[in-house]
């Protein structure tokens, strides 16, 4: 009912702001279109109507007679997917009109004035945020509108957990890259901040990390949230940010970008305070391999190592990196492990996480045991098919270190079956370690936030069996879980929708090192998480079923 009352408010609203605004569209020659808004100072925000399959259209932001941005933007030629809100609280009080380019098709001789995009754009001050589409994740982070993939810049601080991503705000697939900004005091309700850092000359935000600089290392203030993040354009190069309102407005440094190399793939700056050196560390993702620095005061860095090369899978380009010390679960060990996100490469195809364990002197990662990663062969902290990008939040509470993965894979992220919004991340995982015949793995558990929500189904399984997690449609998900082999698997083949990706239809499989006897998981509307022995081996798919798979059936197989 609450809802019903806002939404009729927001009408009212909408339709006063309507009758005192107005879009002026004039075609020009050449496919070029000038529109402008009259009195952009009442106006929130500027519907743009999307259609996935037309082209991108360069869309010029000018405020005055000055660039202020290019954004792309696939305008709809034939028909309306969705509509998205471009925020133009920006501008506010400001001058504010749109040169749009829509490419003239000469083969079929269209005109871009009829595209239908032109009758369908319209101003409004309210979007609507109400949760129609039966994908939308129940408790998993999803953005607002548009695109998401990896997380950013996690920390923690005063009792919340911030979460940056990699959004495009203006349109569900995979452009504009620029950090959205969600807050959560629980790792499960998560709360809309305005969006953190934008695009500039430099490019594009690509990945990144935050830190709280407890001792003013950077100067720019005790305890300022400092960002480090990749501008990419024509080249990548890692620049900086800081913030002093907790990590709500970042101001960029203007020496940017503060880090640059003669490589092409040179991104996702990921940094820590190293207490056993005293000095901030950053690990790169170059290509092939990692590429480990330090500093002194997250300005200036020195690159002391390099690693990867020869070890693990190198089927495609590493990315975001992360690396921290655990200790070994059971015994009085430490141990270093970095993570290496792949893609594509992944033990089922496309992207995923793969970690290495060893020892880090603050200058040099060495391999505890190099033969587990030699010809190719690699470790994997989910083998599923949707975890990836997967990344700690810095300064976390009690020493832990907590991470997010983005559920989906590179293979089919730009589409599967959502519109308003693309992607969702995992739930919040502690990783650990455990030993098993003299090799240490890693394991990923849920968050303690999620103990006694109900969230999850226990499922406590004695030998080979089969789980399945069916819905009154006959759409199933099946986890197999054989002891001879030493395999768990996850078969979504007949799950629901599933030929929207041809890379989509599959069973991922795990090896397993010792012997399965329970699985957590955790269903939502378009995911499941399993965890065989609280974590011991993770496997995160998505679903995208006609009802939620809710209902559990094991059977034991002879
Ligand atoms: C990984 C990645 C990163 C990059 C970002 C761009 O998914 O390719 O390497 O920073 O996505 O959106």
């Amino acid at each position: 009912m609450r809802y019903h009352i806002i939404s009729i408010a927001a009408l009212l609203l909408s339709t006063m702001a309507l009758q005192a605004q107005t879009l002026d569209i004039e075609h020009l020659a050449g496919g070029n279109t000038i529109v402008r808004v009259s009195e952009p100072q009442n106006t929130r925000y500027l519907l743009l109507p999307i259609e996935e399959k037309a082209p991108e259209a360069p869309v010029k932001i000018i405020c005055g007679n000055d660039l202020s941005r290019t954004i792309s933007v696939r305008l709809a030629l034939d028909k309306v997917d969705y509509m998205v809100p471009l925020d133009l609280s920006e501008w506010a009080g400001e001058d504010i009109k749109f040169l749009i380019h829509l490419p003239v098709d000469r083969a079929t001789g269209r005109d871009a004035q009829n595209e239908i995009c032109w009758s369908k754009m319209k101003l409004s001050d309210v979007i609507d945020t109400e949760n129609r589409e039966i994908f939308r994740p129940a408790y998993h982070h999803t953005p607002e509108y548009g695109w998401m993939n990896d997380p950013n810049g996690m920390f923690y601080k005063d009792g919340e957990w911030h979460l940056y991503y990699q959004w495009g705000p203006h349109g569900s697939m995979w452009n504009n890259l620029t950090w959205g900004h969600s807050v959560s005091r629980d790792l499960i309700h998560w709360e809309y901040r305005p969006e953190a850092i934008k695009p500039d000359a430099l490019g594009y935000i690509f990945s990144g990390s935050c830190v709280v600089d407890h001792n003013n290392t950077a100067g720019f203030g005790k305890d300022a949230v400092i960002a480090l993040y990749t501008s990419a354009a024509e080249v990548q190069s890692q620049s900086l940010a800081y913030s002093l309102d907790g990590g709500d407005t970042f101001i960029k440094y203007p020496g940017n970008p503060i880090l640059t190399a003669d490589i092409a793939d040179f991104r996702d700056p990921n940094m820590f305070w190293n207490e056993e050196i005293g000095k901030w560390n950053l690990i790169l993702a170059c290509g092939q391999e990692m590429r480990i620095y330090t500093s002194d005061n997250l300005i200036d860095w020195k690159e002391e190592s390099r690693f990867g090369q020869s070890y693990g899978s190198h089927d495609g380009v590493w990315e975001c990196p992360d690396l921290f010390k655990l200790s070994v679960e059971g015994t009085s060990e430490e141990k270093w492990v970095l993570f290496c996100n792949i893609n594509p490469g992944g033990p089922s195809g496309g992207s995923a996480t793969q970690y290495f364990i060893g020892d880090f002197d603050g200058s040099k990662f060495t391999l505890d045991n190099p033969e587990m990663y030699l010809d190719g062969k690699a470790l994997w902290q989910d083998y599923g098919k949707d975890h990836y990008a997967a990344v700690s939040f810095s300064n976390a509470p009690d020493g832990r270190h907590t991470m997010i993965a983005w559920m989906s894979n590179w293979e089919y992220a730009n589409n599967v079956p959502t519109m308003q919004f693309r992607s969702a991340n995992t739930i919040a995982r502690e990783p650990f370690l455990y030993n098993v015949d003299g090799k240490v793995y890693l394991g990923s558990r849920p968050s303690p936030e999620y103990a006694g929500t109900g969230l999850d189904k226990t499922v406590k399984v004695k030998g080979s069996c089969t789980v399945t997690l069916s819905n009154e449609n006959g759409e199933e998900f099946v986890i197999t879980y054989d002891q001879k082999a030493m395999t768990l698997s996850c078969d979504r083949s007949r799950s629901g929708m599933v030929d929207f990706s041809q890379h989509f239809n599959t069973v991922a499989t795990a090896p397993v090192c010792r012997r399965i006897t329970s699985f957590r998981i955790f269903v939502d509307n378009c995911s499941v998480e399993v965890f065989a022995n609280d974590g011991e081996v993770c496997m995160t798919s998505l679903v995208f079923p006609s009802q939620p798979l809710n209902t559990v059936t094991v059977n034991k197989i002879k």
